[in-house]
């Protein structure tokens, strides 16, 4: 067995592997895990959204839709590309969505509960070395934008993250200028872990900052018994 699938199954300290049924759970804030070996695509469960493992086959042209969203891609300070086509477009997608290996790496779709339609996803880097897992969101369907959407979701994968494995932090980074992003960050617990100062060019040409934002294992144990 490689290292990784043994740290990856190896249990969590506290309260590791049964189903949550803390208030957060029930409010839909916390993972319900459906059963999953590393290398078998991952299913998690909140009140009101589906989190499932996208393979790059079923990366379809609303991917496109949202790269070429100019809105949506200020968010990430970048511009959508102009040579692209639309098959090229989906092409390289569907070869970033490729990496995914539902080991160290996870491509999770967000689906609403009551509707087909994929609206986002998240993307997930595990590192085992380390013990810490980076997330980074995108919500392509601006219906869902103020609706809590990344804040749910997120709490199901920290949960996942922190009840699969020994991992201690859940970690993420956004522009400064990313307000939705950092309030998110904020609201849900995470610490400013620093800046790099200039660290990106705008589209404008100006130079911004880049905020690292972290959330520790106990931290997530406390807001939990908190009932935040
Ligand atoms: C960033 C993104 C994921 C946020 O989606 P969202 O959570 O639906 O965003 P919201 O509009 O609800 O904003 C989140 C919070 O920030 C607050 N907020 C947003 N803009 C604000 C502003 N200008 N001033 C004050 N608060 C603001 C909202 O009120 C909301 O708070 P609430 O949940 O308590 O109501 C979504 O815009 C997106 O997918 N963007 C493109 C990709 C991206 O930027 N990913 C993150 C990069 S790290």
């Amino acid at each position: 067995m490689a290292e990784s699938d043994a740290q990856a199954t190896k249990p969590a300290a506290a309260g590791a592997g049964g189903e949550t049924d803390s208030p957060q759970s029930r409010q839909g804030q916390g993972a319900r895990r459906a059963s999953w070996k590393p290398g078998n695509p991952l299913v998690l469960v909140t009140k009101n959204f589906l989190l499932r493992s996208v393979p790059p086959e079923k990366v379809g042209p609303w991917y496109v839709g949202w790269l070429q969203d100019p809105e949506l891609m200020a968010f990430l300070n970048m511009e959508p590309r102009k040579d692209d086509t639309p098959e090229k477009a989906l092409e390289r997608m569907r070869r970033y969505v490729a990496r995914a290996d539902n080991r160290t790496n996870f491509h999770l779709g967000v689906f609403p509960k009551d509707r087909a339609q994929q609206i986002g996803f998240f993307s997930v880097d595990m590192d085992f070395r380390n013990g810490t897992a980076q997330t980074r969101v995108v919500i392509g369907e601006k219906d869902y934008w103020g609706k809590h959407v990344v804040r749910e979701t997120r709490a199901a994968i920290i949960e996942f993250v922190f009840r699969t494995t020994n991992f201690v932090k859940v970690w993420g980074m956004t522009s400064s200028r990313n307000v939705p992003s950092v309030y998110n960050y904020k609201a849900q617990g995470f610490q400013n872990e620093g800046v790099m100062r200039q660290h990106i060019r705008t589209v404008d040409g100006d130079r911004i900052d880049v905020i690292l934002f972290g959330l520790m294992r106990d931290e997530w144990t406390k807001r939990k018994e908190q009932g935040l």
